[in-house]
């Protein structure tokens, strides 16, 4: 079934067209790669489908909800790539915070394992000022999966962890998947993106150039079979022959 859809989408900063007609859409248990070289237009996107930016024209809608909608909010998650942690609260009131906000009950076995699984046990009682950027990061996927969410936006998550925390995050990914959520990873890793996402878009300038399968681009630019998602996505955004 179909859990997210954005049709038309436009986000114009004045003569600045960050996002310019934009429309696709995500299936229960699909983890799509959101990607495009810097200033694309992905993180505006997420922006605009987590109801933080208000776009300019076209509609978003999860499970069939306005975006805005409370019951469309409380199954959305957004995970954003500059880390809004609260320097003043430990990371503990940061989980305790979340499970407020979406009125959650028992949260508190589900942010000890999160916060274990993300190595941050030992850091519960220390203050968002004092935490490393990786460590702040975690403590943002944490409260993102908190409220056990059915559309999970990730803006740039792999940068800057340690990589047991990558492969945690990936098993999460995998996680997630299996249990039927839809995720839309925005990335510039790209061998990563092509071993964990069914399917990618690619964005240049506010449109959607390319979207499918490795296999799909493969034959849509007819590649050979051993190109890499960055081979394609070097192609596909070339300015060459435009
Ligand atoms: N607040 C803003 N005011 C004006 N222009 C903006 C604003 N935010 C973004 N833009 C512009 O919108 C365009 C898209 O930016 P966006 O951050 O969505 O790109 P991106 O694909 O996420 O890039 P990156 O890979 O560098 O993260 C860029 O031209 C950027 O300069
Ligand atoms: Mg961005």
């Amino acid at each position: 079934m179909e859990s997210l859809r954005v049709e038309n989408l436009k986000k114009y900063y004045g003569k600045t067209k960050a996002v310019d007609g934009v429309s696709f859409s995500l299936n229960d248990g699909e983890v799509v790669g959101l990607l495009g070289p810097n200033g694309a237009g992905k993180t505006t996107t997420l922006k605009c489908i987590a109801g933080l930016l208000r776009q300019t024209e076209g509609s978003i809608t999860i499970k069939g909800m306005d975006h805005r909608d409370d019951i469309a909010r409380s199954k959305l998650s957004y995970v954003p790539e500059v880390l809004d942690i609260y320097e003043g609260l430990t990371v503990w009131d940061h989980m305790k915070f979340i499970a407020l906000a979406y009125e959650l009950s028992d949260w508190e076995t589900k942010a000890y394992s999160l916060l274990e699984r993300f190595d941050l046990t030992e850091k519960r009682s220390e203050l968002g000022l004092n935490l490393s950027k990786g460590m702040r990061q975690k403590v943002m996927i944490c409260c993102g999966l908190m409220h056990d969410p059915d559309v999970l936006l990730f803006d740039e998550p792999l940068v800057g962890l340690d990589p047991r925390a990558v492969r945690e995050l990936k098993d999460v990914f995998v996680t997630l998947k299996n249990a039927g959520k839809s995720l839309l990873i925005s990335t510039h890793m790209l061998d990563t993106a092509q071993n964990f996402c069914d399917r990618v878009l690619v964005m240049k300038a506010g449109k959607l150039i390319a979207e499918g399968s490795v296999d799909d681009l493969r034959s849509k630019m007819r590649a050979s079979q051993d190109s890499t998602l960055e081979d394609l996505f070097l192609e596909i955004t070339s300015d060459e022959g435009k």
